[in-house]
């Protein structure tokens, strides 16, 4: 808990992991972490870009490293979880960020039904699965802890017709963040969500102007958000600042969802 205003925010000597820490919001997030002093474990597929990152943050004086991880496979969240506690000595915080968008009208899909399953294995059961995992090395360590999830404000509403297992992945990752909030509110370990709405990144990279051009439209402010905005509000909810707010969803999209 906080005394002082002056002791607020710093996350300096925390380890904090972000899945999909390398790109887009993700890496909005890692930069305001290591901005404010954590160590970071970028859980992601592309050492590449996971690797670039870490050159850039290494101006910020912490410890960095990538651990190949696929979220929807359980043996290999296992193992990474497992290494960063070797590496780091244990777990503060957890940001479940990573994820993927799926396009595409219901009755389009094939009989597998691939496009319903892959999202919801991702962007729910992968948050799902990185939650247990963490969740036990913070409960065992008895120190607290923080979980952040990167939701949408697409969880509460059906914001395009054909993004239904988007949608639905979102507000299931909002649900499952107020149960664990109240289950695990006796371990110490707060669980929050923020709602994103429109914001730069991969996802939104191949937007021609004129779409962007239109969607700001729509929002009041009459922006998309960046990165480093949704990583300052992550930096909030991982911090002593926020001990007593557990089990919400903060929506960060500019006024979008006050007609919707
Ligand atoms: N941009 C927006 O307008 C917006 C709005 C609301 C919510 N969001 C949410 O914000 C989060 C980040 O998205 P973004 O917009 O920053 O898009 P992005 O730039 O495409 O980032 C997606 C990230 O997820 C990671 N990822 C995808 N599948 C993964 C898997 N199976 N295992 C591990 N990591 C995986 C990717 O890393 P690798 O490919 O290297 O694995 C990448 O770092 C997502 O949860 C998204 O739903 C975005």
């Amino acid at each position: 808990m906080i005394t002082s205003m002056e002791t607020a925010y710093p996350l300096k000597g925390k380890t904090a992991i972000i899945t999909g820490g390398n790109t887009g919001i993700g890496f909005g997030i890692s930069t305001a972490f290591a901005q404010q002093g954590a160590n970071i474990a970028i859980f992601c597929r592309n050492q590449q870009s996971a690797e670039e990152d870490i050159k850039e943050l290494s101006q910020y004086g912490g410890v960095y490293k990538f651990y190949r991880t696929d979220i929807s496979d359980f043996d290999n969240c296992k193992a990474s979880v497992d290494a960063v506690c070797a590496d780091f000595g244990g777990i503060d915080i957890l940001v479940n960020n990573g994820g993927v968008a799926a396009m595409g009208g219901v009755l389009d899909y094939g009989e597998d039904l691939k496009d319903w399953f892959h999202c919801i294995d991702v962007d729910l059961n992968g948050a799902f699965r990185m939650c247990y995992l963490v969740g036990k090395k913070m409960r065992d360590a008895g120190k607290g802890g923080k979980v952040v999830n990167i939701t949408s404000n697409s969880g509460n509403m059906c914001n395009i017709p054909s993004f239904t297992p988007y949608n639905v992945a979102k507000a299931g990752l909002n649900r499952l963040t107020k149960c664990l909030a109240w289950e695990w509110a006796p371990y110490h370990i707060n669980v929050n969500a923020i709602a994103p709405g429109f914001t730069h990144s991969n996802f939104t990279k191949g937007n021609p102007p004129e779409l962007e051009k239109f969607m700001c439209e729509k929002v009041p402010v009459g922006r998309f958000g960046e990165p480093i905005e949704i990583g300052a509000l992550a930096v909030y909810l991982a911090s002593e600042s926020s001990d007593m707010v557990t089990g919400s969803v903060v929506t960060i999209d500019g006024g979008y969802n006050l007609a919707r």
